[in-house]
């Protein structure tokens, strides 16, 4: 037995080195942490148990069976983060460039597996050259079956990527049906094909990080939701992304006790919207004042600016925050702004997460790119996303609520559990200004002194429509409240919808217009 120990510990030790120290070395030189490290510093100390670090590919073409290395290429097991169990596999880059081959998927497969049947979450810890060349179309399989699991295991445990590397082909494909994705500033490059097959089909020039990199992902395409400065950077922001989220769809997400006054009333709030109504303000400031202890986890906050999303605590308990910035267009809602906020409110919403909402929304953004971009079906996105969300729903209304914007963003008619209205707050067709000259078109033409009478109607408008009042007196805001009440307000409202309960009708599934 002796022997056998001795044995297993050293090819436990050969095991760790993956492709080799050379390619270890190589891995370092290029600012990247090697797939063990990176495993241990995303989960609590001493508590990996990994799996299958003996399994080997059975590949023969192009002299593979010399280039068998134990693990196969990915590091595939189970840990803790803030002592809750997570499932986590990361690339091996200094193995064939951490490309999937048959055996590689299968050990990814069997933890995604694992999660499922235990209800934890999965992080991916990505860099991977895709599929791997030498195996053919078993790779392409490889891949299918976890773009399978994925799917499958969406909307039940969470799903996180972090991209630590060049990934290509497939492996951008499972990230992107993942919840989130996190990208390293000048380390992470994500692209279905690189910048030499861009150049040979289409002639057109593009440098990696142009590309595929943090920027061109988090303020172009929308694709990456976190963008950290270090690896360091991005598990830490993994492991506090979910100090938010519970394990799986069947659980509440954690309650930490709670640290910040549920009373707490910050007069500031009084004072943050600008008396002139086309002043913009960072609506961020609200939402800092609101939430326990300013705390608030922005999500893709270079991405779509016009609309805040992310998670904050009340009293203890994570809620998702959606937002518009009046800061950005007006706070006008655009194709990208419906896009980044549906799929919040959808994750929201399978996770068991309440969605508090501040509207300042003047409308849809016009104009023929919007309408060719197709902005008629993904505005329709969040709409959707808002109705058939079943989560606690709270709305505070700011200022303007204009349009078929107030009825996308929460509004009670689709099913808001409580709607508040601060007095600034202005609930209309359309803003006053456009209104007039539409309704009163005839008036203003005959008007002798056309801008005075402008300035009558205007002022009309505004005491009939551009205030809270109309929509209070019909019930569809519960209540006006004064901005510095909004805290307590909410917190004292979420408690009361603890034990909410909603029913669907009996469906496959709906058909969210994509
Ligand atoms: C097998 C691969 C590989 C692959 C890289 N390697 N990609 N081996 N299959 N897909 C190997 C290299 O041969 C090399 O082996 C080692 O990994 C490191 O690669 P380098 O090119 O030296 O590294 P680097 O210069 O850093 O470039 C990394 C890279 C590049 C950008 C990832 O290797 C690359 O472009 N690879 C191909 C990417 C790609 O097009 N993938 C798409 C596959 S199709 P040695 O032995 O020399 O160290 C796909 C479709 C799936 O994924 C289905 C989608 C729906």
């Amino acid at each position: 037995m002796k022997n056998k120990i001795e044995l297993l510990e050293k090819n436990r030790k050969i095991s760790l080195l993956g492709g080799g120290e050379k390619k270890l070395q190589d891995q370092h030189k290029k600012g990247k942490l090697s797939a063990r490290e990176r495993v241990n510093l995303l989960l609590d100390p001493e508590t990996f148990q990994e799996w299958d670090r003996f399994a080997t590919h059975e590949a023969h073409n192009f002299e593979m069976q010399d280039k068998k290395i134990w693990g196969d290429g990915v590091i595939t097991g189970f840990g803790k983060i803030h002592g809750r169990p997570v499932y986590t596999f990361s690339h091996d880059f200094t193995v064939l460039g951490g490309s999937l081959g048959e055996r590689f998927a299968q050990k990814i497969c069997k933890i995604m597996d694992a999660a499922l049947k235990n209800g934890s979450p999965v992080i991916g810890l990505n860099d991977s050259g895709g599929a791997r060349i030498q195996e053919g179309v078993v790779s392409l399989g490889g891949y299918a079956e976890i773009f399978w699991r994925n799917t499958y295991l969406s909307g039940v445990v969470p799903q996180i990527s972090i991209i630590l590397g060049p990934c290509a082909g497939g492996a951008v494909y499972s990230p992107a049906i993942t919840d989130f994705i996190i990208m390293v500033d000048k380390i992470s490059h994500m692209f279905i094909t690189g910048p030499e097959v861009i150049k040979a089909v289409t002639n057109e020039k593009v440098t990696f990080e142009d590309l595929g990199g943090s920027h061109a992902h988090s303020e172009k395409s929308g694709v990456a939701h976190f963008t950290a400065k270090t690896e360091e950077e991005a598990f830490q922001l993994c492991r506090r992304l979910l100090s938010y989220l519970p394990p799986n769809n069947l659980e509440n997400p954690p309650s930490l006790k709670p640290t910040d006054n549920p009373e707490r009333q910050e007069t500031i709030l009084n004072e943050i919207i600008p008396d002139n109504p086309n002043k913009p303000y960072d609506v961020r400031e609200i939402i800092k004042w609101t939430v326990d202890q300013g705390e608030f986890l922005e999500v893709q906050p270079a991405y779509a600016k016009n609309i805040v999303i992310g998670f904050a605590r009340l009293n203890g308990k994570p809620a998702g925050i959606i937002a518009n910035n009046p800061s950005v267009l007006a706070g006008a809602l655009d194709i990208a702004a419906s896009l980044k906020a549906a799929r919040f409110v959808r994750f929201c919403d399978c996770f068991n997460i309440p969605l508090i909402t501040f509207v300042d929304v003047p409308g849809f953004l016009p104009g023929t790119e919007q309408e060719y971009g197709g902005i008629i079906k993904h505005g329709a996105k969040l709409l959707y996303a808002f109705a058939e969300a079943t989560v606690p729903k709270i709305t505070v209304i700011l200022r303007k609520a204009y349009g078929g914007a107030y009825d996308v963003m929460c509004s009670k008619h689709i099913r808001a559990d409580a709607n508040f209205a601060w007095p600034s707050a202005e609930i209309a067709v359309m803003g006053p200004q456009a209104a007039i000259q539409i309704i009163f078109k005839k008036e203003l033409e005959k008007a002798e002194n056309p801008e005075k009478k402008k300035q009558e109607l205007v002022e009309n408008y505004i005491e009939k429509f551009a205030s809270p009042y109309a929509a209070a007196a019909r019930g569809y805001v519960d209540d006006i409240i004064i901005p510095s009440e909004t805290r307590p307000t909410l917190i004292k409202v979420l408690s009361s919808l603890e034990g909410k309960r909603e029913a669907k009708p009996p469906r496959k599934h709906g058909n969210i217009p994509l």
